[in-house]
């Protein structure tokens, strides 16, 4: 798939990223995941970045676009983004039907490029979806895309984009949903040549830690929240939320979370699982 070459706007190469990750939408948007109506709370997070006039130059969304595996989650998904009026990006999660969501969201004008390439960094979106169960394994065929992009744009930072963590987290059921084969990404990515950073969805909480000098982020979801470090499935009440990352020219990343103020997206915290 051809890269989508992008120049931010900022004058030193600062590349300005919203990510939104974990909608888990319905063709019914009546419906709610676990007490909360994913349509309403996925609404009420474009609406609260549309307010707040953050200055950026895409949206990166890192799976689970889809709870249902239907056309109209993804339609639905394609019409809300779009009042934000920017590039949006994407990979699957292991909610989502790849290969139908690249369907649709090619006829409905939604960026399917997998390799955004600006003057300091690219971005290389991957996939680690194992159709219809939860945990991740990542292809060798995607590692060997990775390393081509950097091969072919050797002068830029990398960040990966996956939807599953290729690391624990601290939280025993969770962690089994992991991306399996986690030791064969890090060790490969270490071969890459510029990867500075690895921005993952999935674990529907805020993470970020530093791993022999790579950056491994994820981000609350704008649907339910999992309580970190929890043993046994559990939800938090937090409320929604999103990231602002800045990829500064050097090759760091300076990274905020937001979430949405006066919460009314209340899970139903009786259950066991989903
Ligand atoms: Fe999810």
């Amino acid at each position: 798939m051809a890269p989508r070459y992008f120049t931010p706007k900022s004058d030193d190469g600062t590349v300005r990223v919203l990510q939104l990750t974990d909608c888990h939408l319905f063709a019914d948007d009546e419906k709610d995941l676990l007490g909360v109506n994913t349509a309403k709370s996925f609404e009420a997070v474009v609406n609260a970045i549309k307010e707040q006039h953050f200055d950026y130059d895409f949206i990166a969304f890192t799976g689970d676009i889809s709870q249902d595996y239907s056309v109209k989650s993804y339609q639905h998904f394609a019409k809300q983004i779009s009042i934000l009026e920017k590039p949006v990006f994407f990979l699957p999660g292991n909610h989502d039907d790849g290969p139908l969501m690249y369907r649709v969201f090619e006829d409905l004008g939604v960026n399917i490029a997998k390799n955004v390439i600006t003057p300091k960094w690219q971005f290389v979106f991957l996939n680690s979806e194992v159709y219809a169960v939860p945990h991740g394994w990542i292809q060798r065929k995607q590692l060997d895309y990775a390393a081509f992009c950097s091969n072919r744009s050797p002068e830029q930072h990398m960040c990966l984009l996956v939807h599953h963590m290729p690391m624990l987290v601290g939280s025993r059921w969770l962690d089994t949903q992991t991306m399996h084969n986690f030791d064969e990404f890090n060790t490969y990515i270490h071969r890459i040549n510029g990867v500075k950073a690895v921005v993952t969805g999935h674990i529907h909480q805020e993470f970020d830690e530093t791993v022999r000098g790579i950056r491994y982020i994820a981000t609350p979801s704008t649907s339910i929240q999992f309580t970190p470090k929890s043993n046994d499935f559990a939800l938090d009440n937090l409320a929604p939320g999103w990231r602002y990352l800045n990829f500064n020219p050097n090759g760091t990343v300076d990274t905020v979370v937001y979430r949405l103020k006066d919460n009314i997206f209340i899970p139903n915290t009786d259950v066991e699982g989903y």
